[in-house]
């Protein structure tokens, strides 16, 4: 019998705190955006065609076997392919996403994940099943993908689009799952100027291979602000978070991560009512992230729109979130 068609989708995500100083170490917390969603299906296709990977949204197709070594798609399908000791299947494997690229919401994470995670259903092994691919296996896949992306991720991205929980996250230790004492909103604004991760990453590496002591002083910092804010998301003191990402978005200008586009939306928010906002992941465009009470969620998200953001989201914050897996037969 034809292995069943199947489809397997990871959802965007924000950095709330610690991004760049969680590379050196320090901790950060990220949470799953589910308003945005990447998919991966894989069909079955005839006998001897192989697998051929298509991202219709890129505008791009071709068979795996002729891919590129560092090309993103065919090395998750490559990884994944090895890990699971497995033949090439001949199937389609189709890839979407309603994700901003190059905008710190995780667009090729989520992309990563949903190919993994669908290319190892159709092959037999669905993810968290007994004996098959666990979370855990399927976020380490994921990491190396990243590697060629981003060359020094520091595994946050992977963990909380993977884990679609929140997440309070050290380098090389074991997941934390946050526990979030009250739900609270985000509204998300895009500055429409994309960024690249690995650039803003390098830049921040030779400014403190320039001079380590200042750098690790604000890094130590930033870590501190997030251990804050992990208490006060355990505690449901959502009053304290604000001006816990007001200090960070400082910190990051410090860094020299922040832009005049990400810094005038975030002005926008806090001068219409948002409780805090600072930029959201490598910064130097992208996203930035403002924490607004319900009943202010449109003015803020007006006031973003005028201020220039593109496409604004809002996101409710809350303890345990759905992952989704459908197959058809
Ligand atoms: O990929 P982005 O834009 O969400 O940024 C990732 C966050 C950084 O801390 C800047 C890098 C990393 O690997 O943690």
């Amino acid at each position: 019998m034809a292995p069943a068609s199947i489809e397997s989708c990871a959802p965007g995500k924000v950095i709330l705190f610690g991004e760049h100083a969680v590379v050196y170490g320090q901790p950060a917390i990220a949470v799953p955006v589910t308003e945005v969603q990447a998919s991966a299906t894989v069909e079955p296709a005839p006998p001897g065609s192989g697998l051929t990977l298509v991202a219709p949204d890129l505008g791009t197709g071709f068979p795996l076997a002729t891919a590129p070594q560092g090309e993103p798609l065919a090395a998750a399908a490559r990884l994944t392919l090895t890990h699971l000791s497995a033949p090439e299947p001949d199937a389609t494997l189709t890839v979407r996403s309603t994700i901003p690229i190059a905008s710190g919401l995780g667009s090729g994470t989520a992309v990563s994940t949903a190919l993994i995670r669908a290319l190892a259903g159709f092959l037999g092994h669905p993810v968290e099943t007994a004996g098959c691919l666990s979370s855990a296996d399927v976020s380490a896949l994921v990491f190396e993908v990243e590697k060629i992306h981003h060359g020094t991720p520091s595994g946050i991205d992977n963990t909380v689009v993977v884990y679609e929980q929140p997440v309070y996250f050290v380098r090389g230790r074991p997941v934390e799952r946050l526990t979030v004492g009250a739900p609270f909103t985000l509204v998300i604004g895009d500055t429409g100027v994309r960024s690249s991760t690995r650039r803003v990453v390098e830049q921040v590496r030779r400014a403190w291979q320039r001079s380590p002591a200042h750098y690790d002083a604000l890094f130590d910092q930033i870590g501190d602000t997030a251990n804050q804010a992990r208490r006060a998301i355990e505690a449901g003191r959502i009053d304290l978070l604000g001006r816990l990402m007001d200090d960070n978005h400082e910190f990051l200008i410090e860094l020299g991560v922040s832009s005049p586009e990400l810094d005038e939306l975030v002005e926008a928010a806090r001068l219409c009512g948002a409780m805090g906002a600072k930029l959201s992941g490598a910064g130097q465009g992208g996203n930035m992230i403002a924490l607004v009470e319900d009943d202010c969620v449109e003015e803020v998200t007006e006031e973003m729109r005028e201020a220039g953001a593109g496409r604004v989201i809002c996101t409710k914050v809350a303890a345990t979130l759905q992952r989704i897996e459908k197959t058809t037969d």
